[in-house]
């Protein structure tokens, strides 16, 4: 089997995602959901793994962020849209994007640590990678304007250092 793994520019790599996406996060079905009306930022990158069989299977989108944490200004990787094809799960192919999403964090070396947010559903599949919870309070922006972000659970990793606690400033649209 030849898996093939893209790091793609997020905004012209959209129409590839598109279908994948819309098949997980549709709108009929996150018209449903508690941040159903959350406006998200566009991930700078996207990881795409595709197969010759199937197309895309997976996708990780990628945001590179100037955040404030306690008021400090720190340059974060953040990752979203973190999805496989719903029939192509539990082959690996997430793991192999958020690792492919990784090296390219680390890859800046402006990046002091990678963040993403879940739901308590997918809490273990990353505490099984390594990902810690941020207990702390987030806040972003959304068109109202500045709000606090709990719609989600805000998970860190260690890049060169990650802050597990504190009050994090999306300083932007959440992801
Ligand atoms: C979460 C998701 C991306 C995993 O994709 P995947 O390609 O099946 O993941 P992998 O095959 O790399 O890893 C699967 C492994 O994680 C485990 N796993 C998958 N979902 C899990 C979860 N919610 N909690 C704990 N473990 C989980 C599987 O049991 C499997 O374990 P194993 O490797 O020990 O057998 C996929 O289930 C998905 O698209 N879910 C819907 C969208 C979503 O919730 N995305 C996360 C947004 S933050």
């Amino acid at each position: 089997m030849s898996i093939e793994i893209d790091i793609l520019n997020g905004g012209a790599s959209w129409p590839i995602a598109k279908p994948l996406l819309h098949g997980v996060w549709g709108p009929h079905i996150v018209e449903k959901l508690s941040w159903g009306h959350v406006k998200w930022a566009n991930p700078d990158l996207r990881v795409l793994i595709e197969t010759p069989e199937d197309g895309l299977v997976c996708h990780v989108g990628i945001y590179f962020r100037t955040i404030t944490w306690n008021g400090r200004k720190v340059h974060v990787g953040g990752l979203g849209g973190v999805c496989t094809r719903e029939d192509r799960r539990g082959r690996g192919y997430a793991t192999m994007a958020i690792d492919a999403a990784m090296h390219t964090l680390r890859a800046n070396e402006a990046v002091r640590f990678g963040l993403l947010f879940c739901e308590p559903h997918n809490f273990a599949f990353y505490e099984a990678r390594k990902w810690q919870p941020f207990t702390g309070e987030v806040y972003c922006e959304q068109p109202e304007g500045r709000i606090r972000f709990d719609y989600m659970a805000p998970y860190v990793f260690d890049v060169v250092r990650a802050p597990t606690l504190g009050t994090i400033d999306l300083c932007g649209l959440p992801w």
